[in-house]
């Protein structure tokens, strides 16, 4: 058997979107920005796709703006919402994505910004009284807070969070690459400044995603300037030509994901839930590292397995994958390896940074690739156990 269970990395193509996509690979391949009627034709793919997307989310097409992925759109919000307001500071957690810590580290580096980090707890919590001291201590400031958490599942209250950012006149962006397509965001409701989606975490294709900017901002600091100069594409925020197959495809997999979210996201639950319960019964002194136990306050796609002991988790990963099994033990860009994780080793008081794995979910995984899954770690564990002794 081979078994996927590194949907958080990145999930399989929908047949159906490839569907979507094929005429703008082969009959529909006019430049979006010309003005004869093969261009055309392309440029409403495109704003079809934009409305689309919008729609889903409760906004309006001027305010989605597409990008090359989750990396783009999350540098986009930071680096230009700083640039253009003239933001002084940045709060972030220690836990993000690289998309969003690197940025900001080499921003603090620069001298953009005075960089601060929220407080997590054991379970990868976001320390709230700590954020709003900081807060009040630091006007002028971006805040960048992820939604759901790649490696460790932990997901944040966004209304709570981006409350207390309007409170404090702070700009609030959040990476929402991991929900985006798994949970629905309604942006008349959310106090978000910008949100983000990749559409290869939902089903589509590699290299497309999105960021959503608040037309005035809730902030109320206006538009931002672009990231990427050039051509006058997504009206003047991105320039290039765009990536049309891409955005078609973007939008389709968006669709299939909201029209089907709930029996998913009941189904891929009930696969996380049987793996907890399998290996609770049948590894002694597993663990479960930040939220990803907690079914109410974690991803349904993500269960970070903390191995009792963590003397054997190097081999673990790779024994696995010889028995037909991906997973990972590193966030989604060293998927696959598990060279050690800066979001387990920023958790105070942990010490199973090398004994992670993480499964990650999809509506295509199975009961039996679950059953196969447990099977075959609990019997890689014992065995190494054993050569240990
Ligand atoms: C939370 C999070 N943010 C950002 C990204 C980057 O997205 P992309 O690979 O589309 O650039 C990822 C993907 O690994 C992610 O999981």
């Amino acid at each position: 058997m081979r078994a996927y269970f590194d949907n958080a990395a990145t999930t399989r193509l929908d047949p159906e979107v490839l569907e979507a996509m094929l005429p703008l690979m082969t009959e529909e391949f006019g430049n979006p920005s010309s003005i004869h009627s093969h261009g055309r034709k392309v440029r409403t793919a495109i704003e079809r796709a934009r409305k689309t997307v919008a729609t889903l989310l409760n906004t309006s097409p001027a305010e989605i703006f597409f990008t090359s992925g989750g990396t783009e759109a999350d540098n986009t919000a930071i680096r230009s919402s700083i640039e253009t307001y003239g933001l002084t500071h940045a709060i972030t957690s220690p836990l993000e994505h690289h998309a969003v810590l690197h940025t900001l580290e080499h921003l603090h580096k620069q001298g953009a910004v005075k960089l601060n980090l929220v407080e997590v707890d054991e379970a990868g919590r976001i320390n709230l009284l700590h954020l709003e001291e900081l807060l009040r201590a630091h006007p002028n400031t971006l805040v960048s807070l992820m939604h759901g958490n790649n490696e460790i599942g932990n997901l944040l209250d966004l209304e709570t969070v981006g409350r207390l950012c309007q409170e404090h006149k702070a700009v609030f962006h959040s990476d929402t690459v991991q929900t985006m397509g798994h949970y629905r965001h309604d942006l008349q409701q959310l106090p978000v400044d910008f949100i983000v989606g990749a559409a290869h975490k939902f089903h589509g294709p590699k290299g497309v995603g999105f960021l959503y900017v608040n037309a005035h901002t809730k902030s109320g600091r206006g538009p931002i300037h672009p990231f990427i100069h050039g051509g006058s594409q997504e009206r003047n925020m991105r320039g290039g030509t765009e990536n049309v197959y891409g955005i078609v495809g973007l939008a389709k997999a968006l669709e299939i994901a909201y029209a089907e979210m709930e029996s998913h996201r009941q189904y891929i639950e009930s696969l996380k839930s049987r793996m907890i319960g399998q290996l609770r019964e049948r590894l002694d002194g597993v663990s479960f590292n930040g939220l990803s136990a907690n079914l109410s306050e974690s991803l349904y796609t993500v269960l970070n397995v903390g191995l009792p002991s963590s003397e054997m988790s190097d081999m673990l990963l790779f024994n696995l994958d010889i028995a037909g099994i991906s997973a990972s033990g590193g966030s989604a860009c060293t998927s696959g390896s598990n060279l050690g994780s800066h979001v387990l080793s920023a958790l105070p008081h942990n010490d199973a940074e090398r004994g992670a794995i993480r499964f990650s979910f999809s509506k295509y995984n199975t009961v039996e690739e679950v059953d196969y899954a447990v099977d075959t770690l609990v019997e890689l564990f014992k065995r190494e156990q054993a050569a240990v002794k």
